[in-house]
């Protein structure tokens, strides 16, 4: 059975004391709940994601981090290696949230450079597709979701895309309360789930874990993850206040 996840991502939100008690909460929340064949993901910023590892050591969780760099070592002012990623034990990073793609113009070939560095780092991609408001209204998001599922993931192999999480993320509904219905959000999942069974095979696309983000929050979840093919979901908003987000996390049934 493919593995259910809550990611919550934190984006560029928080000061370290803030960030503390906020994985505290959070920490303290999750033990409560029981968490089998479920697996949670906080993706702090950077600097934080030390911290946020010590209390992974202890708690029912694991780390990712939002970006990747595309280069293996060297001169690249400002970046973050996929080998020093993995060399702090955090195991997922987060390649091509729409908000990357949009302000820092990361293009689909940058962004199957990142998968591949991270897969060769043993990391979990968490790959973002979605389309954006004009194509979802010209009826064009299935063209514009395969075109990214396809430049940024189809060069890899049949072994490496199984450790490929997705999520599909429209950009209409990220930040703005706007959610897909469930019947949008399984549609699409569906779909992108039919690619990787016409490229790959029906085996390995149903144990690849699709999330769904975009306005999530605790009283949209339960009937998004009762979605047949939503296996969790990708948090932004909501994942900065402890109680939603332990919230979501336990909407998400087995
Ligand atoms: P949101 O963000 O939950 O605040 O809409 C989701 C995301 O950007 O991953």
């Amino acid at each position: 059975m493919r593995k259910k996840i809550i990611a919550g991502n934190w984006k560029m939100n928080k000061t370290f004391q803030e960030a503390d008690e906020l994985v505290e909460s959070i920490a303290q929340g999750l033990k409560e709940l029981n968490l089998s064949n479920k697996e949670v993901v906080l993706c702090p910023p950077f600097l934080y994601a030390e911290m946020v590892s010590d209390y992974a050591e202890e708690y029912p969780f694991s780390v990712g981090v939002q970006n990747v760099s595309e280069y293996k070592r060297g001169a690249y002012t400002g970046e973050v290696s996929a080998e020093m990623i993995q060399s702090m034990d955090i195991n997922y990073v987060i390649i091509g949230h729409s908000e990357r793609r949009a302000y820092f113009h990361e293009s689909d070939d940058m962004l199957a450079g990142k998968t591949d560095r991270a897969l060769a780092y043993g990391l979990t991609p968490i790959f973002c597709c979605g389309e954006q408001l004009e194509s979802r209204k010209d009826e064009t998001h299935f063209e514009v979701v395969k075109a990214q599922v396809v430049d940024g993931l189809f060069h890899l192999d049949k072994d490496e895309i199984k450790h490929v999480v997705i999520a599909y993320e429209p950009v209409w509904a990220i930040g703005t309360g706007e959610t897909a219905s469930k019947e949008q959000a399984q549609e699409m999942h569906k779909f992108i789930r039919k690619l990787l069974a016409a490229k790959y095979n029906q085996e390995i696309a149903d144990e690849i874990t699709i999330l769904y983000g975009g306005s999530v929050k605790p009283d949209n979840a339960i009937e998004l993850f009762a979605e047949p093919d939503v296996d969790g979901g990708l948090i932004g908003g909501a994942s900065l206040k402890a109680d939603d987000f332990i919230a979501i996390v336990d909407a998400m049934k087995e």
